[in-house]
């Protein structure tokens, strides 16, 4: 039998590996000039968490969560995003007591059994982060610009900000009940059969509905006069800070947690699925969950589609940054000459430069072959006759040239090299 990945998932090589990683260090740098700590939080958590944060009748809920039994026949899900964890984790661990920041953030995979396509898996990567106990319209916006900060140090250009106001517990039902009564008005033939679940369970939704939507794309939300204030400030503080956006009503988020702002960064280089980036204020979870009344707000990226954005438009290559073998120590199959190449490859990756070496095994000629394919700055050759003479040659692959020094010197000599400080 022939094994291979599951279905949706895959495996992560070479130099998108090294992408998905610069990427989390850039994005590491900027939370921390945002004063945000990090918070690891399980892969799964009990099913019935995402029931009641997300909704039970959101698609990710109803379609698209692994949900298995585990041995103490308790209902497990792997997690489908990160928001309902951290917030569990706030109010279990009391961390609106203990910890002075209350802006915390996570970097790790996520688990959706959606239909496999371009830019959907059903393994995949966010970096998230989620600010706690500021009301204040300025924290939105301030999360709007930690978003594009990071997709903007990681190299992507041009990205579309769209933003809505869902509206607090006061006008929703009123956008609900147009909602309603505009759809109660449409054969309900015509709709979709996503649409026609969502009139009875979650109307909403069919406002942002792929099929139907543009049926529904005059309706407005109804916002009270207290979130129609806070979106006009929203509005004017993203200008304030030259972030250009726009408003779309059919913004209503997949997550049924969301209240007020919401918003959305999507990019052209992407296909169909082009967000790289979601988020919103959700400033009654945290008491839903059992905690005190706490606002909140978050967005999490896409890390796999930030990396196609990266990858399509070739914005930077970070193997340019990290040269993972700048040094390649060669020698023949003669032990005296292994256990030299690798007592000096040793010391030079110890003085900090990067290096490979030891496939002492392959021929001469294949060893300089494999330098060659990584592309190292020089190499490090030891052969029988070198041995005898405690020698080595130190070959310049730029210059192609090569000259013979002491085996002692060998050190000194790299850090030459490199600049650094024998
Ligand atoms: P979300 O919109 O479900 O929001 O996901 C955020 C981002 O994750 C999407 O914009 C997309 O880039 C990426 N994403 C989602 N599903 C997939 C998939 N199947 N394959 C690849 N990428 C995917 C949330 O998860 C919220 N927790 C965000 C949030 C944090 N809101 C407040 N705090």
């Amino acid at each position: 039998m022939k094994y291979q990945s599951v279905k949706g998932f895959r495996d992560i090589i070479g130099v998108s590996a090294e992408t998905f990683s610069f990427v989390e260090k850039t994005a590491r740098d900027t939370f921390k000039k945002y004063n945000f700590s990090e918070i690891r939080i399980p892969t799964v958590e009990l099913s019935d968490l995402f029931l009641r944060t997300i909704g039970e009748t959101t698609d990710i809920v109803e379609k698209e969560m692994y949900v298995f039994e585990d041995k103490g026949k308790r209902k497990i899900a792997l997690r489908p995003e990160g928001t309902a964890g951290v917030v569990r984790a706030y109010i279990e661990n009391n961390l609106s007591q203990k910890e002075p920041s209350q802006k915390f953030f996570y970097i790790g995979q996520m688990f959706r059994q959606e239909r496999p396509q371009a830019g959907r898996f059903r393994e995949f990567s966010q970096i998230g982060c989620e600010y706690f106990g500021n009301t204040s319209v300025y924290a939105d916006i301030e999360m709007i610009l930690l978003a594009k900060e990071i997709l903007e140090s990681s190299g992507v250009k041009d990205v579309k900000i769209e933003i809505n106001n869902l509206g607090c517990e006061k006008c929703r039902p009123l956008l609900l009940e147009k909602i309603r009564k505009i759809l109660s008005a449409v054969p309900s033939e015509s709709l979709c059969d996503d649409c026609k679940r969502r009139f009875q369970k979650n109307p909403f939704r069919v406002l942002d509905c792929k099929i139907d939507g543009e049926k529904f794309k005059n309706i407005k939300p109804e916002l009270c006069d207290l979130c129609s204030a806070e979106f006009e400030e929203l509005k004017n503080g993203l200008k304030d800070v030259n972030v250009n956006f726009t408003v779309s009503n059919k913004l209503v988020r997949g997550l049924d947690y969301y209240t007020k702002t919401v918003f959305e960064i999507t990019s052209d280089v992407l296909g169909s699925q082009s967000a790289v980036c979601a988020g919103g204020r959700y400033d009654n979870l945290v008491k839903d969950l059992g905690g005190a009344t706490t606002a909140a707000v978050g967005f999490a990226i896409g890390v796999d589609r930030l990396v196609e954005i990266i990858e399509k438009s070739e914005v930077r290559s970070p193997k340019s940054e990290v040269q993972s073998a700048a040094v390649f120590v060669c020698a023949t199959e003669n032990d005296d000459c292994k256990k030299t190449a690798f007592h000096i490859l040793s010391e030079i990756r110890n003085s900090g430069i990067s290096a490979d070496g030891g496939y002492f095994e392959k021929s001469l000629k294949s060893q300089m072959r494999l330098a060659g394919a990584l592309n190292s700055k020089y190499v490090i050759i030891i052969g029988d006759e070198e041995i005898k003479n405690k020698k080595i040659i130190l070959r310049d692959m730029k210059v192609q040239q090569q000259k013979e020094i002491g085996i002692d010197d060998a050190l000194g000599e790299i850090k030459k090299c490199f600049n650094r400080n024998s």
